[in-house]
Formats: structure tokens, C-alpha cells, sequence
């Protein structure tokens, strides 16, 4: 079986993206499906952070660049099913959009067969070119529960569809419910037109774990963020 790839995306920025991406690919690794993690936003690469791992030597961009094999910048840890392709945590150029990306599915077809997921961060975008790179892409939309990041989630949806790129939900994230202000899922279903909505409820724990520099479906398994996330990786892999 070839590995499902999964690009996490949001046209606005802050929406959730990366702790989305963290804690999926690292719940779906414990629910035993062997996962990579990719770190493809090379503006603001954060991903490494959220494991508190920092010191790492080869990163995507020296793949991209070809100062490295790919193998030489994947990294595990204790959970051999959960591997990462980081990218670096400062970078002096800014010119990297979707150019240094180009030859990206060339480096994904040499993985696809080693992992059952390949889940891929990228940077807050209106445009879908990223994801129209990637063979038999899917697409998870990241989105907060505000009218503007919801018209913007829908913008993309349509984009998507009109690309053929299939859209497997969208997560809503910092879900309050003490906040009746917020829009209700079914606001949300009406105005984006995409059924499979996921809500992650808004949780102080986020900012424990990356102080931890562990993922929070390891670090505080119990709180309501994690458990909403765990609860959405079991339906992804069943997907
Ligand atoms: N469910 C949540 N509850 C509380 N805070 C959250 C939640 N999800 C994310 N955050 C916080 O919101 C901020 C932005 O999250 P994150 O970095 O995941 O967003 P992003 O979409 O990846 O951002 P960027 O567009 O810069 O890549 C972070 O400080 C994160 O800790
Ligand atoms: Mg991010």
C-alpha cells in the first residue's frame, strides 16, 4: 500500500495548522500506522519545536537543495513509527515559496512506500499551487470558528474542487463553547458546503506541551484539546 498523503492547509495564518499536523501525525503513529511528518512551510518552519527537538543536522531544504539524501534528514525517536522530515527553525532567505517545493513529489514517491501516512505542515496560503505539486494529494483545511477564517476556508474548498483535490474535512479549531458567539457547526457546514467537519476545542494545555516540547496526545493526553485530536485520527485512518 502506498502511504496517504495528507497536506494540512489554511489560507489564514495562527488558525491551528501545525498543532493540527503535530498531533495527528503523532496520534496516527500510535495507532500503529507508520507515519512522516514533513515540515514544508520554509517561511515559518515550526514543527521541530512542538518535539522540542532542535539540534537537528539535515533539514528539508537541504534535501530540496541537494546537500543531503533524503534519508539523511529524516529523524526518529523512541516511537519507531514516527518519523520527521523537519525543516529549519531560522532561516536567513526568505525567497523559497513554492519554487524550492517544485521537485517535492519526486522525493514523496521515494517514500510513499515506506509509510502508511505522510502528513505535510505548509505555510498559510490563498493558493492551492503547493498541493497541486503532490500526486493523489488530500487536503485537510484548518479553519477557527470567526466568519473570516470560515470564508476563507470555503475560498480554498472551492479552489480544491475545481483543482479535483480531495478535501478529507476541516477542522475547526479553538472551539470555545462558553463563547456563544462563535459559529455553530452547522453555520459552518452551510457556508463551507464541505460535510466532514471536525471540531478541536480551544485548551490551555497547547501551550504546555510546546513549553514541554512534547506533542499533547503524549504530554496531556487528558486534555480536551488531545482527546478531540485523538478522536479525529482514529476516523482519519479509517478514512
Ligand atoms: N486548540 C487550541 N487551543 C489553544 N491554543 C491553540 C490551539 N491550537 C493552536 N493554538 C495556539 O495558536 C497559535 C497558532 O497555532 P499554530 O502555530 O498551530 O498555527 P499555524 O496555523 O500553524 O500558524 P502559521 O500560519 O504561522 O503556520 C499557537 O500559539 C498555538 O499554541
Ligand atoms: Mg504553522
Amino acid at each position: 500500500m502506498l502511504a496517504k498523503i495528507i497536506v494540512v492547509m489554511s489560507p489564514k495564518g495562527g488558525v491551528g495548522k501545525t498543532t493540527t499536523a503535530v498531533n495527528i501525525a503523532t496520534a496516527i503513529s500510535n495507532l500503529n500506522k507508520k507515519t512522516l511528518l514533513i515540515d514544508a512551510n520554509l517561511e515559518t518552519p515550526h514543527v521541530a519545536i512542538y518535539y522540542g527537538f532542535v539540534g537537528f543536522k539535515y533539514s528539508l531544504e537541504d534535501v530540496l537543495n541537494k546537500k543531503t539524501k533524503i534519508e539523511e534528514a529524516i529523524y526518529t525517536g523512541d516511537n519507531t513509527n514516527f518519523h520527521l522530515l523537519p525543516s529549519r527553525v531560522i532561516k536567513s532567505d526568505r525567497d523559497n515559496s513554492v519554487h524550492k517545493l517544485i521537485n517535492i513529489n519526486i522525493y514523496l514517491e521515494q517514500l510513499r512506500d515506506k509509510y502508511d501516512f505522510i502528513i505535510i505542515d505548509s505555510k498559510p496560503s490563498y493558493d492551492i499551487d503547493f498541493i497541486k505539486l503532490i500526486k493523489e494529494a488530500n487536503s485537510l483545511i484548518i479553519s477557527n470558528p470567526d466568519i473570516t477564517s470560515i470564508i476563507e476556508a470555503k475560498k480554498l474548498k472551492e479552489e480544491l474542487d475545481e483543482a479535483g483535490i480531495k478535501i478529507i474535512g476541516l477542522v475547526v479549531n479553538k472551539v470555545n463553547n462558553r463563547i456563544k458567539e462563535q459559529m455553530t457547526e452547522n453555520e459552518i457546514k452551510d457556508i463551507t458546503k464541505i460535510n466532514n467537519i471536525w471540531k478541536i476545542r480551544e485548551d490551555h494545555g497547547v501551550y504546555n506541551a510546546l513549553r514541554q516540547g512534547i506533542p499533547m496526545v503524549l504530554s496531556s493526553k487528558k486534555s480536551i484539546a488531545a482527546k478531540d485530536i485523538i478522536n479525529i485520527s482514529r476516523q482519519i485512518i479509517k478514512i
